[in-house]
């Protein structure tokens, strides 16, 4: 069939069976293409034209597309065991289970495996409530959690939350950053605190250097759990293996999904400390999932794993992450009527813009330059910048010409936006 026609026939689809508005936003956007094929940090549509990866599927291709070693063991488990019968021992669950336990911060130990970032929220959710037979879960003001109703309970934004109020109760959010407003709202009747260490979709917020643990210190004093959703920011993104390493807190349950599946398979998890785990002992089957823990997502994960540590991917993303932040922070400094800031840790970047109407313009030019990238959804002045973590300093430079070009183009027309 003609490439034409398939694209035409697509967006037909869409527009039939998907959501016209989805139709109409990718055309608006310059994206009346299909993606077609993808490796390492690049990514082809059907015309064969050439993107770079900048957005990095919302943090999901940290080891790039389709690495190799992630490609061939998911083609080994697909002939053995993909899915499981749920009645015997399963091997790769297990095996990626130990591994998380290895590489999260602390004591934390025993994990249970889903297949998103939301569904690791609930399970965190759910877990921090029957570990403290508490209801109150104090969350952050443009907080991301996810869009299932509890993970949707402890997002915060209104536009996503407000058609579907009344969410769960017991949820209250106080600004992200704050110390004291947490202080004052964290109390003994809190089950759990769940923050984001960099919050990702607000804007990407780095939070002052000891709030994190000084979160973990109210939590304790008031018996609370922290919960940290490492969905974004985990496994090596923002130069270190979790972000909580950063400021060496050990939260009660972190949870992972994104890059775990590496770039590969959906997966998602909550991991916990032994004993908070207890009442999932005594019952097992109290929190479970048909899908969650597929030999298939886990033989991903597992290699995932293997690879970051292997390629010392936390640290590429530190150095990286630190050469990418430079060249904005000096386009920024050319043009600060169009870049507000440049902030984030590793290859976790946000540019703040000084007007809204500048992201959705920018995110066309770079795109028709050949850069994929996007605004947070949470805000939409801030384009986010997570490449996959095996980026190069020569594809750097590239996307940061790309950048300049269209800022400059920005630059010339700013009292239009
Ligand atoms: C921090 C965080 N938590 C949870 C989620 C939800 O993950 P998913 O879309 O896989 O449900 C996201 C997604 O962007 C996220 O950034």
């Amino acid at each position: 069939m003609n490439k034409e026609v398939i694209v035409n026939e697509t967006i037909e689809k869409y527009e039939k069976y998907v959501n016209p508005a989805l139709a109409r936003l990718f055309r608006f956007m310059g994206l009346a293409t299909i993606e077609w094929e993808a490796n390492g940090n690049l990514l082809k549509d059907i015309d064969g034209k050439e993107y770079i990866d900048c957005l990095g599927g919302y943090g999901v291709f940290s080891l790039g597309h389709r690495h190799p070693k992630v490609v061939e063991a998911v083609k080994k488990q697909l002939d053995t065991i993909p899915l499981s019968s749920k009645v015997l021992f399963n091997k790769p669950m297990a095996d990626l289970s130990e591994l998380l336990a290895q590489i999260t911060p602390g004591d934390l130990q025993y994990s249970f495996i889903g297949n998103s970032g939301a569904e690791a929220v609930e399970g965190a959710i759910k877990l921090a409530k029957i570990h403290t037979g508490r209801q109150k879960i104090v969350s952050t003001a443009n907080a991301f959690h996810g869009k299932t109703l509890g993970a949707l309970s402890a997002t915060g934004r209104d536009v996503f939350c407000d058609p579907f109020k009344p969410l769960l109760s017991g949820f209250v959010h106080v600004p992200f950053g704050m110390i004291k407003e947490m202080e004052n709202t964290i109390d003994e009747q809190t089950a759990a605190v769940i923050l984001e260490p960099i919050q990702g979709e607000g804007g990407i917020i780095v939070p002052p250097e000891d709030y994190i643990s000084q979160v973990r210190e109210l939590c304790n004093e008031k018996g609370a759990l922290l919960i940290c959703d490492e969905v974004q920011t985990g496994l090596g993104r923002t130069g270190k293996m979790f972000a909580v390493d950063h400021y060496q807190v050990v939260p009660d349950i972190i949870t992972t999904a994104k890059s775990l599946g590496g770039g590969v398979m959906p997966i998602g998890a909550f991991t916990a400390r032994p004993h908070i785990w207890e009442k999932y002992v005594t019952s097992p089957f109290l929190h479970t999932s048909t899908f969650g823990g597929n030999p298939l997502a886990c033989s991903a994960a597992i290699t995932a794993i293997q690879v970051i540590l292997e390629e010392n991917l936390s640290e590429r993303a530190a150095q990286s992450g630190a050469y990418f932040m430079n060249a904005l922070q000096k386009i920024q400094a050319a043009f600060p009527e169009v870049i507000r800031e440049i902030r984030g840790k590793g290859l976790m970047i946000g540019i703040e813009l000084t007007k809204e109407g500048i992201g959705g313009f920018l995110m066309s030019e770079l795109i028709a330059a050949g850069v994929l990238v996007a605004y947070t959804l949470n805000n939409p002045k801030v384009i986010r910048i997570e490449p996959p973590l095996i980026i190069s300093k020569e594809l750097i430079d590239r996307v940061t010409q790309a950048i300049t070009a269209a800022i400059e183009k920005a630059n010339d027309m700013i009292e239009d936006f």
